[in-house]
């Protein structure tokens, strides 16, 4: 039907769900309206920003009625912060948005109307559940400040007076940083002009540990006397490993080389009684609370009675690999940055578990090779990023023909077209899907799914 609206169009429209992604779901006699600011429940005014064949985006402009489910966000950046976005939006609310949206997702993208999800896994922790925090520096009127970019934009960071997603001691270490920055009188860089000096400050914590790891990082050049930066840092007996790394890109990004400047060079996080090494750049699911609820179900639909041969593939620094191997004859892991190779052969060790192996590559191209080497798995658990089972590796996947595979997910509309591929074309069936919030008042959410293989 041809649109029935214009862009710059004011509306008045009633929101009825949560898309994925965050933004409100109206209908105007049937035409979907994703909106922008608003949250399920809300009568709201809103003004068209684009217009498609079957759909529009719109942005609220303002809250004519609120949702019954609206609450009062604690966080004083609540709204100028890009980090959260559904503060104000009550968590059994979010939670059951999200649920919805993995349903919706297998019905919809995955062409499967009867498709049953279980009960979301809610967050157990609502606030202070980040185990990793990357900050930049920027300026504001009291100086050099630390904090995120301000909702929707690339290029303003705001400071910040708390973080309610971090620890009290991370919320401390940042404004340690920040006051030693302001008496060093060092200066922010600029992202549009390549100008200033200190770029951001990343910190790591093992929660269940205790230990803490911090990273400077900076433009080129020795501007600050790397000494003291370590006395103001060592006040805190949690931190235990500081590293400065030096980005000399524009790209804003804080996964580059680092150099010790003090401390051990690595800190350790304790997953489901694992121990795991966590270096400046290396992978680790950042809350370490839900990370052991997501690996645990993982492993329960996994089903392992010790037989088993195991494969993980996109595993990472191989938490989930190793979490099953002691129920497993043997696991494989493979996943392409050779740096989380290392860290995976390297927790293999500090656990002693020697049944795991792990393997550099990408999946697409070398999951052939790795049966050449490993045999044909019973299991095979995958853990891709956002886009799924790319390239070739969901036809590889299919035509491996495990018994079970266990798909856990970060994006639950690449879930459903790769599941519907693996039903249709590879005979596996649906048996459960378990959705998991790992990230209260943001538009994430992660799903764990078991699929069998008919007739076996
Ligand atoms: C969501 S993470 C999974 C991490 C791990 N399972 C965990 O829980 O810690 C996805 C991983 O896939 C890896 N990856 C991305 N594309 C890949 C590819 N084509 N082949 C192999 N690994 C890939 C990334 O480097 C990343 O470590």
């Amino acid at each position: 039907m041809a649109a029935p609206v214009r862009r710059g169009e004011e509306l008045e429209l009633r929101i009825d769900s949560l898309a994925y992604g965050g933004n409100g779901v109206a209908r105007l006699n049937g035409f979907v309206v994703f909106v922008r600011g608003a949250l399920p429940g809300d009568r709201v005014s809103a003004r068209v920003t684009k217009v498609k064949r079957g759909f529009a985006e719109a942005e609220a402009q303002e809250v004519l009625e609120g949702s019954g489910d609206r609450v009062e966000a604690p966080c004083p950046h609540f709204g100028i912060c890009g980090g959260c976005r559904f503060q104000d939006l009550a968590y059994r609310a979010q939670a059951a948005a999200k649920e919805q949206q993995v349903l919706d997702s297998l019905v919809r993208i995955g062409r499967l109307p009867n498709a049953m999800v279980e009960p979301i896994v809610p967050a157990a922790s609502l606030y202070h559940y980040r185990n990793k925090l990357e900050y930049s520096f920027t300026t504001t009127e009291d100086g050099i400040d630390l904090g995120f970019h301000r909702a929707g934009r690339w290029d303003e960071v705001i400071g910040l007076d708390v973080c309610l997603l971090t620890t009290d001691l991370g919320n401390s270490v940042r404004e340690a940083v920040r006051d030693w920055a302001r008496e060093e009188k060092l200066e922010p860089y600029d992202q549009a002009t390549g100008e200033g000096y200190i770029r951001h400050l990343v910190f790591r914590e093992g929660r269940n540990t205790g230990q803490a790891l911090v990273v400077l990082v900076t433009a080129p050049g020795e501007r600050f006397e790397t000494g003291y930066f370590v006395d103001v840092l060592r006040r805190f007996p949690e931190v235990r490993s500081i590293h400065w790394a030096v980005n000399d890109t524009p790209a804003e990004h804080t996964n580059v080389p680092t150099k010790l400047l003090w401390g051990e060079d690595a800190i350790e996080e304790r997953i489901l009684g694992l121990r795991v090494r966590v270096r400046p750049g290396a992978f680790l699911q950042t809350n370490t609370e839900m990370a052991e609820r997501l690996y645990s179900i993982a492993g329960e639909f996994a089903g392992l009675t010790g037989v088993e041969n195991v494969f993980d593939l996109y595993c990472g620094t191989g938490t989930i690999g190793l979490s099953l191997a002691p129920a497993a004859k043997t696991v494989w892991g493979l996943e392409i940055s050779e740096e989380a190779i290392a860290c995976a052969i390297e927790n293999a060790e500090l656990n002693e578990i020697e049944n795991a192996r792990f393997f550099a590559g990408n999946v697409g191209q070398t999951l052939e090779e790795l049966v050449e080497e490993a045999g044909s798995p019973d299991v095979v658990v995958v853990d891709p990023p956002r886009a799924g089972l790319a390239g070739k590796a969901l036809r590889r996947l299919g035509e491996l023909g495990a018994a079970r595979i266990v798909y856990v997910s970060c994006n639950p509309t690449t879930l459903a077209s790769d599941v519907k591929v693996l039903l249709e074309e590879f005979g596996y069936e649906l048996v459960r899907c378990r959705p998991v919030d790992m990230f209260p008042h943001t538009p994430h959410v992660e799903s764990v799914s078991l699929l069998e293989k008919r007739g076996l």
